[in-house]
């Protein structure tokens, strides 16, 4: 589905290159960790994968397309999902009216679906009280759970997350990634996360490690 053609990045000059010559793909119904130390590149590569910034060197390829062809913001509207470490919900709002949100802005085919919305925050664990009280009463793990119900209502095939666990404790930390697990396999999409936990990436199909400026795949 995606695939990472000969990418180079650097952020000043390219003797300094944080990798060069990547190649890589991702298909549906797979998840895929990328592990790594920390200032190594992780979420660099994700924001060339998410389409927030230009490869310096090579092409990230969607379905056959190039993405300068598709048009980054285009791309980011309609192919591509983000789940942050730091859950980047609307903090004004109640959980059901971030999804409806992220629904009408991403044009989903559940626009306006109310109790679609409804449906997926109580598979995720949530109360009807819940859903409509302000994001901030929530604990990390439940509006962790609320960014990802956001992500399984729209219709993007990749879903990327950027330490999605960071910020959350071992039991939280597991049903999330099983959430994860659940979008890749159940909703066939391409699921791609970032993290430093090993018990994060043993769980997920795939594994790579970036280190020494190389992606090597470790399962
Ligand atoms: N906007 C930027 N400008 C210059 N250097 C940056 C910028 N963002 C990150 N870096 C540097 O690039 C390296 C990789 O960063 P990053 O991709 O955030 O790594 P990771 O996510 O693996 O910790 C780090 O050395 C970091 O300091
Ligand atoms: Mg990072």
């Amino acid at each position: 589905m995606l695939e990472l053609k000969n990418i180079g990045y650097w952020y000043d000059i390219q003797d300094n290159s944080l990798f060069e010559d990547v190649n890589l793909k991702f298909e549906t119904g797979q998840s895929y960790a990328i592990v790594g130390q920390s200032g190594s590149g992780k979420t660099t590569l994700l924001s060339l994968i998410s389409g927030l910034d230009k490869p310096k060197a090579g092409e990230i390829i969607l379905d056959g397309q190039s993405l300068s062809h598709i048009g980054l913001t285009k791309y980011r509207q309609k192919h591509v999902s983000i789940v942050f470490q730091s859950y980047n919900l609307l903090t004004y709002m109640s959980p059901l009216n971030n999804l409806l949100t992220a629904m009408a802005v991403t044009k989903s085919s559940h626009e306006g679906d109310k109790n679609y919305a409804r449906g997926m925050l109580q598979k995720l664990g949530l109360t009807d009280e819940q859903m409509t009280k302000n994001v901030q009463r929530l604990s990390g793990g439940q509006q962790q759970r609320v960014a990802i119900a956001r992500t399984m209502c729209c219709d993007a095939k990749l879903v990327v997350a950027d330490e999605p666990t960071g910020n959350l404790d071992e039991d939280n930390t597991q049903e999330v990634i099983q959430l994860f697990q659940k979008i890749a396999h159940e909703q066939d999409r391409c699921v791609i996360i970032v993290t430093h936990e090993p018990d994060v990436a043993a769980v997920c199909d795939h594994s790579y490690r970036l280190a020494h400026h190389e992606f090597a795949l470790e399962k």
